[in-house]
């Protein structure tokens, strides 16, 4: 069968969307047609070579989709089933699937190789065999992977807006409800307000924050943040630990999660400095692969008892958080049709992905019907 897909061929170079061949699939794996794939920013780590992640790749692990076949011992889907797709499949038996971390599932070691589990390969073109991020590569009209990296939801669910919490809104709504536990009336500060942070907000405002400082130095990110819920905007870290020192009469804030588009060492020591005593900083941003991000003064780490811990897909559960999140949309607590402001064509990717730069987008997706 063939395929169209967005390709990174080395490590900075374009998407490059062509038509490859993907073959059928084998035992434990599914064949999904993808509706609507999320611009997330991991994406664009990938193309830039930060990931350390094997080439050729398709890109995409933010997901939507319709199981159209189901391979030998299938148990999970079946033909017509309506799936988001997980960035991290979850086995259910390994230590950390059976000790409820499914986000740090042992079969997601080979995430930036994206050969399945028996170690082969699905997708082929010009003679190379090739990966999808994340076991995935959802910027493909049709994909194969484990049964175990997607998660059937209600047929009735509109599909755009599930892909929303394939990756972003769970990934920040975690953060902050599970990594930084965050409770009523705390004070709360996010640096960057994308498709990720919008939602940190969103889990803030849910949890019962006090204050939620929103940090973006894009003025269209911040405008959003407020429709969001965020009670104060800043661009600057000088402007954020000011704000913050009134607001909290010098005591700091409670909680800081970083969810810019790339991390490094200056925003996470902004982001150390701006909690007080018992403060939690949660680095959800990624940066290069060897960067090192976490340089702070040891001697306050300590007197002050301040934290800092990374989350990957915001500390959630794939199988449990994915239907919990649509719940929470079915009843009217989660913004998710809001969150896609554009939709793109998928020979339109690198556009795409400009105007996400550009602040245009809080999360722009690729529209398989358009
Ligand atoms: N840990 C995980 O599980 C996980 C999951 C998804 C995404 N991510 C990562 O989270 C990050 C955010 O992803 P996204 O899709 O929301 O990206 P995005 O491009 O949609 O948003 C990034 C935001 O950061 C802002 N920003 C840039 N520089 C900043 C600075 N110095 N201070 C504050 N804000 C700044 C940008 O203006 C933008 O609004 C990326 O690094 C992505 O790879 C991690
Ligand atoms: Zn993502
Ligand atoms: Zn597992």
């Amino acid at each position: 069968m063939k395929t169209k897909a967005a390709v990174v061929w080395e490590p900075g170079g374009r998407w490059e969307v062509e038509e490859l061949e993907l073959d059928p699939p084998r035992e434990h794996e599914v064949l999904v047609r993808m509706v609507v794939s999320g611009l997330c920013h991991s994406d664009e780590h990938l193309r830039e070579g930060d990931l350390n992640a094997r080439y050729p790749i398709v890109g995409g692990h933010e997901g939507s989709g319709v199981v159209e076949a189901v391979g030998p011992n299938v148990t999970r889907v079946k033909p017509g089933d309506h799936v988001v797709c997980s960035f991290i499949p979850s086995c259910g038996t390994c230590r950390w699937c059976s000790t409820g971390h499914q986000n740090l599932c042992d079969l997601g070691a080979s995430i930036a190789i994206g050969n399945m589990l028996d170690g082969t390969f699905r997708m082929h073109a010009r003679g190379q065999d090739i990966g999808g991020m994340c076991l995935l590569g959802t910027f493909s009209e049709r994909i194969v992977v484990p049964e175990y990296s997607v998660v059937r939801i209600e047929n009735d669910i509109p599909l755009d807006v599930a892909a929303m919490v394939s990756c972003g809104v769970t990934t920040g709504w975690g953060a902050v409800t599970y990594a930084a536990n965050t409770r009523a009336g705390e004070t709360l500060v996010v640096y960057g307000v994308g498709g990720v942070g919008m939602n940190v907000v969103q889990g803030a405002k849910m949890a019962g924050c006090r204050y939620i400082v929103a940090v973006d130095p894009q003025e269209s990110k911040r405008r959003w943040a407020k429709e969001f819920g965020a009670t104060h905007t800043c661009a600057t870290y000088g402007e954020a630990q000011q704000l913050v020192t009134d607001l909290t009469w010098g005591q700091g804030a409670d909680k800081a999660i970083i969810t810019a588009g790339v991390v490094d060492a200056e925003m996470v020591t902004a982001a150390f400095n701006v909690v007080g005593k018992l403060g939690t900083v949660v680095v959800v941003g990624l940066s290069a692969f060897d960067a090192l991000t976490v340089q702070v003064p040891g001697m306050l780490l300590t007197v002050m008892e301040k934290r800092i811990v990374g989350s990957l897909f915001g500390s959630a559960n794939p199988q449990s958080d994915i239907p919990y999140m649509l719940h929470l949309y079915r009843a009217g607590k989660l913004k998710l049709g809001e969150l896609i402001t554009k939709r793109y064509r998928l020979e339109d990717i690198n556009r795409g992905y400009q105007e996400v730069a550009e602040g245009l987008n809080i999360r722009g997706v690729i529209d398989f019907t358009l």
